[in-house]
C-alpha cells in the first residue's frame, strides 16, 4: 500500500511554497497526501521562528503527535522549516517522538532522511547548503502532484537575507542572500506559462536585493526590474507580483517598471515596521522615514493607482507613545491599503536581545497594537469603498471562505473579491467583474451584465 503522509505548516509565503516543493518531493518518493481521515505513515511540521507564538505552535503539535505515536509506533514525525534550523539538535534531545529534522536548505535530502528514520535513525541535516544550484533546483512536478493553485504559481529567485534588522531571526535561519540563475527562473517560469499559469509572484526573503553580487556567492546576472521584465515577457504570463521587498533595494528600474509593465501588478508590499525615525535606527532598518516617503511618492508617480502595504512592529524595546504616534501618522500619510502589524516578540540570537533598553509593558503594547489596528481597519475600508462601482479583473481561487455558492479570486491590487456567476467560473481563470459592495475585509462582485440589475432599487 501507498505511504500517506501530512504536511502542517506555518510561517510566511516562503515556507508556504517550500511546503509545495516538500510535497511534490514526496511524491516522487512514492508518498501520496493522506485525506483527513486516512491513517498517516509520515507526518511533518514545517515551522516559522519568525515570532514566539509561531515557535510554539511546534511544541503543542509535538505533543499530539507523541501521544499519538504511543499508539502507532510506525508513525514517523520530522520537523522542518526556521525552528528546525535555529534549535537544531535540541529539538531531537527534547522530543523522542522525533525522527528527523531538516533545515531549509535541505529539502533535498528529505528522501534520505525518511528511508533512515524506517531504519530507526535519527537524523538532523541543517548545514547550510553551498551548492546553490542543488538547493533551488529540485525535481520538476510529479504528473500526480495538482497544485492547490492552478492559474498562479510562486517561484523562488533569491534566499536568504544580510540585512540583519535588530529584531529579526530570518538572517540565522535562512541564512546568507543568494539569487538565483535568472537562466533556471526563466525556464521555470515558461513551464509554468505553459502548464496554464497566468499570474507569478517572485519570492525571496528581500527580494528587490535580486542579482546583487555578494561576496563568493554566486549572483543572478540580471538586476531585478530586468528580471520582471524578462518573466513578464514570457508568453501566456499576464500578471507578475514580488514579496518581500526592502526599501533600501526600491531602484529607479524598479519604479520606472510600473510605469511601462502593465503585467507588473499595481500593488506593492513594502515593510516600513515603524515611522520614527529613532526606532528605525535602533531596529538598523537602513532608511529613514523620509526615505520612505520619498519612495511611497515617486512610486505613486510611477503608478498612481498603486496599492501600497506593509508591515508593522509596536512595542519595539524604547519605544515611547511619540515614537508609536509616529507610525500612526506614517500610516496615515502613507494610506496603506491594509497591514500586517505585530507585537515585538524577542527572538534568540537576534541584536536585540543583546541590548539592555527595557521592553515596552505587554499592556500598553497590547494597546497600541489594538490603536493602530483600529486605525488600519478603517483606512482598508475607505479604500475598499472608493472602488465600488469600478469594474475589475479577477483570478478566480476557488470556492469563498463565506460559503453560499461563492467563489473567491484577487484582483491586480491584491484584494480579495468574492462573488457568483453563474455558470461558474472555473479556478484558475480571469474574469472581468463589477464590483458592487465593500467591506474592511474583501470586496463583493458580480457579472457586468448583473450590475445594473444589482444596483436598480428596490421596489
Ligand atoms: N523578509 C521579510 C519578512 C520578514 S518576517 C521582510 O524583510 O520584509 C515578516 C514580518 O514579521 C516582518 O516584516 C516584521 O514586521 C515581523 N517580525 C519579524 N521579526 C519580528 C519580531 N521579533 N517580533 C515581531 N514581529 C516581527
Ligand atoms: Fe528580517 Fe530585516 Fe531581513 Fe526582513 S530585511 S528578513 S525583517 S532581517
Ligand atoms: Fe517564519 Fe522563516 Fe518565513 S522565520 S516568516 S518561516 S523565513
Amino acid at each position: 500500500m501507498t505511504d500517506r503522509f501530512e504536511i502542517r505548516t506555518f510561517g510566511c509565503q516562503m515556507n508556504q511554497h517550500d511546503a509545495e516543493k516538500i510535497r511534490n518531493l514526496l511524491y516522487h518518493a512514492d508518498f501520496r497526501e493522506a485525506a483527513s481521515d486516512d491513517p498517516r505513515d509520515l507526518v511533518l511540521i514545517h515551522t516559522c521562528s519568525v515570532r514566539d507564538k509561531a515557535e510554539n505552535r511546534l511544541y503543542t503539535e509535538l505533543g499530539w503527535l507523541g501521544l499519538e505515536k504511543r499508539d502507532n509506533p510506525e508513525l514517523l514525525v520530522g520537523v522542518g522549516g526556521c525552528v528546525a534550523q535555529q534549535e537544531g539538535a535540541r529539538l531531537l534531545r527534547r522530543f523522542p517522538q522525533l525522527d528527523f529534522v531538516f533545515g531549509p536548505q535541505n529539502l533535498r535530502h528529505l528522501p534520505q532522511l525518511i528511508d533512515l528514520a524506517r531504519q530507526r535513525r535519527r537524523t538532523l541535516r541543517i548545514d547550510y547548503e553551498d551548492d546553490y544550484a542543488a538547493r533551488f533546483e529540485l525535481p520538476e512536478r510529479h504528473p500526480e502532484f495538482e497544485s492547490a493553485s492552478p492559474g498562479r504559481a510562486f517561484v523562488t529567485v533569491m534566499e536568504g537575507c544580510d540585512l540583519f534588522c535588530a529584531y529579526c531571526v530570518v538572517p540565522k535561519t535562512r541564512g546568507r542572500e543568494v539569487s538565483r540563475p535568472s537562466s533556471a527562473i526563466l525556464r521555470e517560469v515558461c513551464q509554468l506559462a505553459e502548464s496554464g499559469v497566468r499570474e507569478v509572484t517572485l519570492l525571496g526573503q528581500t527580494v528587490n536585493a535580486y542579482g546583487r553580487a555578494r561576496p563568493g556567492r554566486v549572483a543572478g546576472e540580471l538586476p531585478f526590474a530586468e528580471l520582471i521584465r524578462r518573466v513578464a515577457a514570457v508568453d501566456g504570463i499576464e500578471r507578475v507580483r514580488f514579496t518581500s521587498s526592502h526599501p533600501m533595494f526600491v531602484s529607479q528600474e524598479l519604479i520606472e517598471a510600473y510605469a511601462s509593465l502593465p503585467e507588473l501588478c499595481p500593488h506593492l508590499h513594502l515593510p516600513v515596521q515603524t515611522g520614527s525615525d529613532r526606532m528605525l535606527q535602533a531596529m538598523n532598518r537602513r532608511h529613514s522615514r523620509d526615505d520612505y516617503l520619498r519612495i511611497a511618492r515617486d512610486l505613486r508617480v510611477a503608478r498612481p493607482d498603486l496599492a501600497l502595504t506593509t508591515d508593522l512592529i509596536v512595542g519595539f524595546p524604547g519605544e515611547t507613545r511619540e515614537d508609536f504616534e509616529q507610525t500612526l501618522s506614517l500610516v496615515r500619510e502613507v494610506g496603506f491599503v491594509d497591514s500586517f502589524s505585530f507585537k515585538y516578540s524577542p527572538r534568540p540570537d537576534t541584536p536585540a536581545l543583546r541590548r539592555s533598553v527595557p521592553l515596552v509593558e505587554p499592556q500598553e503594547a497590547q494597546e497600541r497594537l489594538e490603536e493602530l489596528q483600529q486605525l488600519q481597519r478603517s483606512l482598508t475600508l475607505q479604500a475598499h469603498q472608493r472602488r465600488v462601482g469600478e469594474s475589475c479583473e479577477v483570478l478566480v481561487e476557488g470556492d469563498s471562505r463565506r460559503g453560499g455558492g461563492q467563489k473567491s479570486g484577487r484582483c491586480p491590487y491584491n484584494r480579495v473579491v468574492n462573488f457568483v456567476t453563474n455558470p461558474p467560473l472555473p479556478t484558475g481563470s480571469l474574469a472581468r467583474l463589477q464590483i458592487i459592495d465593500a467591506t474592511p475585509h474583501s470586496l463583493l462582485a458580480v457579472e457586468p451584465d448583473d450590475a445594473a440589475v444589482a444596483s436598480l432599487p428596490l421596489i
